[in-house]
């Protein structure tokens, strides 16, 4: 679905990506983990080219992304849905109205069928009373649902998040966990998930990958994951407190 082959990027005279590959299969819940400013934002925005590689090919599907141009690019770009970090809703318009921008801008669907496909998109991120108030009024977790919703009201085939759950409490975060995992279940969409936050990631990935130094460092289901021999790995586990034994285990040692 997805195919990064050797893919550098040098970004002010510094290389950020060293030769990442990768293949991301249909209907996967694919995270992307690594300390800050590892390089991970960066090969998100590849996957719709916001950036261009300086080597190396990129696949959507049979669709070669790093060469393609005007009426091609747009056809690659409708394939996706994107959460932004900031999940950046225009604060003038309603909820309702930030999630239909998009049908508004590109379709020929009546006012009436756009508010159908809000209302029914609105629901499936439990925000279907929420629709009239502005982005200032809700909460950010609310804010971040909303992103969501925005990103999946055209149906794409594949959803980009850049750290869904940053900056939001535990209990929110794994309300939007849950929710990612919904629309796998329900709706099929590949989704690929760029998180510092692995706790995410253990629970929603069917494969992670960590980026360190501008390269794969490990690339495993969670479970094998946790397993890493990769000492990046381990550090990085050890990092957010997650430990193959449990914290009594550790204290008998
Ligand atoms: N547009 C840009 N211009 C120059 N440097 C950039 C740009 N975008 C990102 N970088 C640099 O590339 C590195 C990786 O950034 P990023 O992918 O955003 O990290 P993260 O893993 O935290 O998402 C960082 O050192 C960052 O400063
Ligand atoms: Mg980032």
């Amino acid at each position: 679905m997805i195919r990064f082959d050797n893919v550098t990027k040098v970004l002010s005279g510094k290389p950020v990506l060293n030769g990442i590959d990768f293949k991301i299969e249909r209907g996967e819940t694919f995270c992307i983990v690594g300390a800050s400013g590892a390089g991970k934002s960066v090969t998100l925005k590849h996957m719709v080219r916001l950036m261009t590689p300086d080597d190396g090919s990129i696949l959507v599907g049979d669709d070669e992304v790093s060469s393609a141009t005007g009426e091609e690019l747009a056809r690659i770009r409708n394939r996706f849905g994107y959460l932004f970090q900031s999940a950046a809703l225009l604060a003038w318009l309603s909820v309702a109205e930030n999630v239909a921008l998009p049908l508004r801008e590109k379709h020929n669907m009546t006012d009436e069928e756009i508010l159908d496909c809000v209302h029914k998109t609105l629901a499936m991120v439990g925000l279907e009373a929420d629709g009239e108030k502005l982005p200032s009024e809700i909460s950010g977790g609310m804010r971040k649902r909303a992103g969501l919703a925005r990103a999946i009201v055209e149906n794409p085939e594949i959803v980009l998040y850049d750290e869904p759950t940053s900056g939001l409490d535990p209990v929110t975060s794994r309300t939007i966990d849950r929710l990612i995992g919904k629309l796998r279940e329900d709706l099929g969409v590949t989704s690929v998930v760029v998180t510092h936050d692995l706790h995410s990631a253990l629970a929603i990935g069917t494969r992670i990958a960590m980026l360190h130094q501008g390269r794969v460092a490990e690339l495993a289901t969670p479970e094998a994951f946790m397993e890493s021999s990769s000492e990046e790995v381990q550090r990085f586990l050890a990092s957010q407190y997650i430990t193959k034994e449990a914290p009594w285990e550790r204290d008998l040692q």
